[in-house]
């Protein structure tokens, strides 16, 4: 900047007076330049940088105030100072004028040519100061600037990488919602940290929010007095840092079970819990598939011993019954006939459970077979006051064992019956449908309630106080023999049995 030279503007309508200013100022560092109005002043202005204008006052056009006024109004211009020359106005308002249009001195003439120049040189020097001075503020605020807009850049990717880990942290916990199992995380302190929504069910906190459960300890949500074994476990893993696998029983009144494996980590331990209560059941049914199994083996080895004597009998009760000198025992009859039918037919369920029992396929009507059954079917349901009405459509001949099928039907029919109250009705169908023979077996009784559902044909579940719990379980395993589907409709008005067998 030193090397170059500082442009002075010089303003003044008389040309003597020009020439009397540059020669006061008149040095190397200098580039003085003479504007002869202020129209020329301003013209000058825009196209060249001053570091100094000197002004006069009077001019004819624009005078020394309105000029100044302009050169301040422009940007390029608004800082370069201004002094103003006059000998005339020197009244102290003209000096107040000039100073509030924002000049930086007020010359009277006749000024000393030494005094002019040692006042010009310094403020040169203090609007140089100025102006180097903004120029360290501009390169500082260009430095800011930059830095600001790494700082902007570096804060733009971090947001990017912020929202990548909310993004897979939204998968997982998305995961963690969608899986049936139970999952939930803890610090080293019990504190729940993460709780999905099986999790929730799990430990029945419908009553609190998700976002209430986070924080809260689980000793407090689940406490050790009804979960002593999962206590236990978990303590184990936190203290051995090592995973723990066990087995709990739900403490709800569904007698569910759940598979538990806690992983520690370095901060807590992560809790997975599966269901397993569908396993344990179908384990326990195998065991007791299997026990029927032989069951059924054992009494089809005794079935024929028992149940010949058990015909003598019935025959022998029959014809007392008929006999004049027996009539006061009449009462008794039908109910040591009733009993001796219900031992039989649990030989004959017994019978049907055996796996490899030999079954006879014979192309049949099913239609012939529920026919056949009426009379004994009307006799069970004129004993307890029940009718039954039967709607039997010709369908198509399928293999059949009859006598399984005579079974299933009892089975069926017997358990209608119990529901009923006396005077209720039963109906019986068959029917086709586009790939079925359906038979039908509706009562009027009082339904099956959900939890009962679920374990029918288990076998040995009963809700009677003198049921075997075999006669559904009879049922299911004679239908599957024939390839058949079981489907129950049931309400408060009464329950539906429909057996599906395929036409084919
Ligand atoms: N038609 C029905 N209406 C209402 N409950 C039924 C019906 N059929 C079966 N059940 C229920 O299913 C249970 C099991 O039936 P089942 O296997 O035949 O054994 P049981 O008749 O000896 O109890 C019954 O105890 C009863 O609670
Ligand atoms: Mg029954």
């Amino acid at each position: 900047m030193s090397d170059q030279k500082i442009n002075i503007l010089m303003v003044d309508d008389r040309p003597e007076n020009l020439v009397a200013l540059e020669a006061v100022l008149m040095s190397p560092k200098y580039n003085l330049i003479r504007a002869n109005s202020g129209e020329e002043a301003l013209k000058l202005v825009l196209s060249e940088d001053f570091s100094l204008i000197l002004l006069d006052v009077q001019m004819p056009g624009l005078d020394g105030f309105e000029t100044a006024n302009l050169i301040r109004q422009r940007k390029k211009s608004k800082n370069v100072p201004i002094i103003f020359i006059t000998a005339i106005n020197q009244a102290n308002e003209f000096v107040i004028k000039g100073y509030k249009i924002g000049a930086i001195d007020y010359i009277i003439k006749p000024f000393h040519p030494d005094t002019l120049k040692l006042k010009i040189q310094g403020y040169l020097k203090v609007y140089q100061d100025r102006e180097s001075l903004e120029i360290v503020v501009q390169e500082r605020t260009s430095e800011l600037k930059s830095a600001n807009q790494k700082l902007l850049q570096e804060v733009n990717k971090r947001e990017v990488i912020a929202e990548k880990l909310m993004a897979s942290n939204k998968k997982i916990t998305n995961i963690l919602e969608s899986i049936s199992d139970a999952f939930i995380s803890v610090d080293n302190s019990w504190l729940l940290t993460y709780i999905n929504k099986e999790a929730v069910g799990l430990f029945g906190l419908f009553n609190i929010s998700p976002e209430g459960l986070i924080g809260r300890s689980i000793w407090d949500l689940i406490p050790e007095t009804i979960a002593p074994k999962f206590y236990d476990q978990l303590n184990e893993a936190i203290n051995s840092k090592k995973r723990v696998h066990f087995e709990i029983e739900a403490p709800d009144l569904k007698h569910s079970f759940y598979d538990v494996n806690a992983y520690p980590f370095f901060d807590g331990l992560s809790i997975y819990f599966r269901d397993i209560t569908e396993i344990k059941r179908l384990e326990k049914e195998m065991t007791q598939i299997d026990r029927l199994n032989t069951v059924g083996k054992l009494a089809a080895g005794i079935a024929h011993e028992v149940r010949n004597p058990m015909t003598t009998v019935r025959g022998l009760l029959q014809v007392l019954a008929s006999k004049e000198e027996c009539s006061k025992y009449n009462e008794y009859f039908p109910l040591m006939i009733g009993e001796l039918d219900r031992a039989n037919s649990i030989i004959t369920n017994f019978l049907s459970l055996a796996k490899d029992k030999f079954i006879e396929f014979k192309k049949q009507s099913l239609k012939e077979i529920v026919e056949n059954l009426f009379p004994l079917i009307q006799a069970d349901a004129m004993v307890s006051g029940k009718y039954i009405n039967m709607d039997l459509e010709e369908v198509l001949e399928i293999p059949l064992d009859d006598e399984e099928i005579r079974q299933l039907i009892l089975n069926l029919v017997r358990n209608g019956l119990q529901a009923m109250s006396p005077g209720g009705n039963m109906n019986i169908r068959t029917f086709m449908t586009k790939e079925e023979i359906v038979l039908a077996v509706q009562d009027d009784g009082k339904g099956i309630a959900p939890e009962v559902l679920k374990k029918i044909g288990t076998p040995f579940f009963t809700t009677k106080k003198d049921g075997t719990g075999l006669g559904l379980a009879v049922c299911y395993s004679i239908a599957a023999k024939h390839n058949a589907k079981i489907d129950i409709e049931t309400s408060a008005k009464g329950t539906t049995f429909y057996v599906r067998f395929n036409k084919i």
